[in-house]
């Protein structure tokens, strides 16, 4: 769903760099895109997390300034091996509206990625909500289909469920509509 006008250079990589700490976790990495152009440094340490190894390394072979870890995971498994502990910072970009079933199913990946962050560490993300939202014609169809081939699990996700989702795991939520694509930022 092409940038679900939420565009990517005005609103998602100023959002994705601006809560970048020095040691960060990118989940659901993809190609890479955006910690590709997160204007990383050698003083960044950079872990990145897929259940899809191609994804891993597509993304690995993009970070050249920082060192690099990845890590093989499903995040909705609860008991996941962590990947490793004390990031600063753990993006989550476009991929709750992947994981499958309701937003109180996909409270287990939070919860996951809680358990790697630092006392004072941050998660963000962003996640395209699902009818709610008011999908244009287009929209609407191309969610369908999505959803119908399992590619995308978000029909039903709503911007108060995520929030009351994020208020069970986090003590500070800040959840944030632009057009049909939720922005989120939580700390303890
Ligand atoms: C739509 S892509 C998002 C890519 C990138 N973050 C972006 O915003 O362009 C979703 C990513 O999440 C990964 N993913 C999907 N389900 C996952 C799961 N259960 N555990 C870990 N990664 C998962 C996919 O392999 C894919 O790399």
């Amino acid at each position: 769903m092409p940038d679900e006008q939420c565009p990517t250079k005005a609103v998602l990589l100023p959002f994705y760099k601006k809560y970048l700490g020095l040691k960060h976790l990118d989940v659901g990495v993809g190609t890479g895109f955006f910690i590709s152009r997160a204007g990383l440094t050698s003083s960044h340490q950079v872990g990145l997390l897929d259940l899809n190894e191609n994804c891993l390394r597509a993304a690995a072979a993009q970070v050249k300034q920082a060192k690099v870890r990845t890590f093989r995971r499903d995040l909705m498994q609860p008991s996941s091996e962590p990947a490793d502990t004390g990031y600063d910072s753990i993006s989550l970009f476009h991929v709750l509206h992947c994981l499958p079933g309701t937003m109180d199913d996909k409270e287990t990946a939070i919860a996951n990625l809680k358990r790697y962050l630092s006392k004072t560490g941050v998660l963000y993300g962003v996640t395209i909500l699902g009818d709610e939202a008011g999908h244009n014609p287009i929209g609407r169809r191309l969610l369908k289909v999505y959803n119908d081939k399992g590619i995308m699990h978000n029909l039903g996700d709503t911007l108060d469920d995520l929030q009351r989702m994020l208020r069970r795991q986090f003590q500070n939520v800040e959840v944030r509509r632009h057009n049909k694509v939720a922005l989120f930022v939580v700390r303890d």
